[in-house]
C-alpha cells in the first residue's frame, strides 16, 4: 500500500493520527507501518459507539443437559463408541493459546506457568498428561493443533519444543497462529504501541477455524479424514480431551457440537450457560441471566440454567465448513492497552483505557444446528486459572490437582 493510499484509508476510518511519526521512521519501518494498516479491518472500530446493541439476545428458553445419571447408565457404549473413532483418526483435538492471560499478569503465555510446589510441572504439561492418557487408552494417537497469536507464538513453540512436546509425539503437533485486530481508546481510536506499529491484540478464540484454514490446516484435517475436534482452552488445567466418553456421547445422539458443561455453584456463579435462543443452541453469559431466569425451573422441578460451560466443545468438522463463511458477533471488551503518550513514551496503564475487539468461540454454538450439554463432575474436569489468587487461580488449581492424586 502506498502512502496516499494509506492516508485514504484513514480518512475514510478518521484514523489520520497513526501516522503521526511516519517521517521519524525508516524505510523498512515505514513498510511496516503500511502492510499494518492495509491488513487492519478498521470497519469495526466504530461499533464500540454502540456497543450495549451489539449484545442484543433473542428468545430465551431452557436446554437440557446430559447429566450424570444418564452418563453413568451408557458409559459403556459411549466409551466405546468415541475410542473407536479416536483410533479410526477421527478425532483431533485444538488448543486455544492464543489469548494474553492478563489477569495472571506473567510476561510468558499462560501454559508457560509453573503450578509445581516441588518438581517443574506447567500448565501445558498437564494438558499434555491429560492427552496422553487417552492415547494409552486408545492405543493411538491423535493431532492437536495449537493456536497462537503473534504475541506468544516464539516463546511457545520454543518452550514445547525445548520440552519435547512433554512425550506427546512430534508428527502429531500443528501450531497456528491466529489473527490479531487493532486495540483503541475509548473513542475508538487506534492506539500506537511503537512509532510505526499500530496496538494490536488478539482477536479472541472465535477466529479458529478461519485461522486454521489461513494456515492451510484444513486440507491436511481432510487428508486424514478428522471428522470431530475438541476444542479447549489452555487454562483448565484438569480437564479431560478427546475424552471417549464424551466424544462417543456426541456421535450417538447425532448432534453438531458436544459442551461439556458443569452444574453451577450457585445461581449467580459467574459462568455462560447452556441454553436455546430462537430455538437455537446458545450460551447466555452470567450478567445477561435475569433474576428470573436464575430462578425458573425445568418440567422435573430442577434450576432450567443450571448447567456452566468450561470451554470443552467437540465440534462436528463438517458442520464447521457450513458456517465458516458466517460472521461471528463482536465483542467489545474494556482492556488495559499499552500505547505511546504524547510525548511518544511508551505507558503500560494500570487500569484499562480502551477497547479490544474480539470474536468468541462460544458464539459458534449458536451457528450449530443441534448441541449436546454434557455434564462432568466439576472437581474431576474444572479447574481453570485465571488469576494468580482467590476464584479460579494458580491458589485454587493447584488444591483441585491435589486432590485429583497429581504431585506438585
Ligand atoms: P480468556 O478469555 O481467559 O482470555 O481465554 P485470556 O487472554 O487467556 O486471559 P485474560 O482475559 O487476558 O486474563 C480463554 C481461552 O481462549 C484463548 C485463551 O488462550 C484461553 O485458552 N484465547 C483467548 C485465544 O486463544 N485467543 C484470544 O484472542 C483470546
Amino acid at each position: 500500500m502506498t502512502l496516499s493510499q494509506a492516508k485514504q484509508k484513514l480518512e475514510k476510518y478518521g484514523q489520520e493520527h497513526v501516522l503521526k511519526y511516519f517521517d521519524e521512521l525508516n524505510e523498512q519501518e515505514k513498510e511496516a507501518l503500511l502492510t499494518q494498516i492495509e491488513t487492519t479491518d478498521m470497519s469495526i472500530l466504530e461499533s464500540c459507539k454502540h456497543r450495549e446493541e451489539l449484545a442484543q439476545k433473542g428468545v430465551i428458553t431452557p436446554l437440557a443437559a446430559m447429566q450424570l445419571t444418564e452418563i453413568e447408565e451408557n458409559r459403556e457404549l459411549f466409551t466405546a463408541t468415541g475410542l473407536e473413532a479416536i483410533k479410526a483418526g477421527k478425532v483431533g483435538a485444538v488448543l486455544l493459546a492464543g489469548g494474553m492471560g492478563t489477569r495472571l499478569g506473567s510476561d510468558n503465555p499462560k501454559g508457560m506457568y509453573n503450578v509445581g510446589l516441588t518438581r517443574e510441572l506447567y500448565i501445558f504439561e498437564c494438558l499434555v498428561n491429560n492427552m496422553l492418557d487417552v492415547v494409552r487408552q486408545a492405543g493411538a494417537w491423535f493431532h492437536l493443533f495449537i493456536m497462537t497469536s503473534d504475541k506468544n507464538h516464539e516463546s511457545t513453540v520454543h518452550f514445547l519444543e525445548e520440552h519435547n512436546f512433554f512425550g506427546y509425539k512430534a508428527e502429531y503437533v500443528h501450531f497456528f497462529i491466529q489473527e490479531m485486530a487493532a486495540a483503541t481508546d475509548y473513542d475508538g481510536k487506534i492506539y500506537l504501541e511503537e512509532k510505526g506499529k499500530l496496538s494490536t491484540s488478539p482477536n479472541g478464540n472465535g477466529g479458529w477455524f478461519i485461522s486454521m484454514k489461513n494456515a492451510g490446516l484444513l486440507e491436511l484435517v481432510q487428508k486424514e479424514g478428522i471428522e470431530w475436534l475438541n476444542v479447549f482452552a489452555v487454562d483448565n488445567v484438569l480437564q479431560r480431551i478427546a475424552d471417549p466418553c464424551f466424544v462417543g456421547a456426541t456421535i450417538q445422539k447425532n448432534c453438531a457440537v458436544g459442551a461439556k458443561v458443569v452444574r453451577k455453584n450457585a445461581p449467580d456463579e459467574k459462568v455462560g450457560v447452556m441454553c436455546l435462543e430462537d430455538g437455537r443452541p446458545s450460551i447466555v453469559e452470567y450478567y445477561e441471566l435475569t433474576e428470573e431466569m436464575m430462578n425458573a425451573k425445568d418440567a422435573n422441578g430442577d434450576p432450567a440454567y443450571y448447567f456452566g460451560v468450561i470451554l470443552n466443545y467437540l465440534f462436528r468438522v463438517q458442520d464447521l465448513f457450513e458456517i465458516l463463511e458466517n460472521n461471528l458477533p463482536l465483542h467489545i471488551v474494556e482492556k488495559k492497552i499499552p500505547y505511546l503518550n504524547q510525548d511518544g513514551e511508551l505507558v503500560k496503564p494500570e487500569t484499562p483505557n480502551g477497547f479490544k475487539f474480539e470474536n468468541l468461540v462460544l458464539d459458534m454454538i449458536h451457528q450449530m444446528k443441534s448441541c449436546l450439554p454434557f455434564e462432568v463432575v466439576r472437581e474431576k474436569e474444572f479447574a481453570p486459572i485465571k488469576n494468580k489468587t482467590g476464584v479460579d487461580s494458580v491458589e485454587s488449581a493447584r488444591e483441585l490437582l491435589k486432590k485429583n492424586g497429581v504431585t506438585l
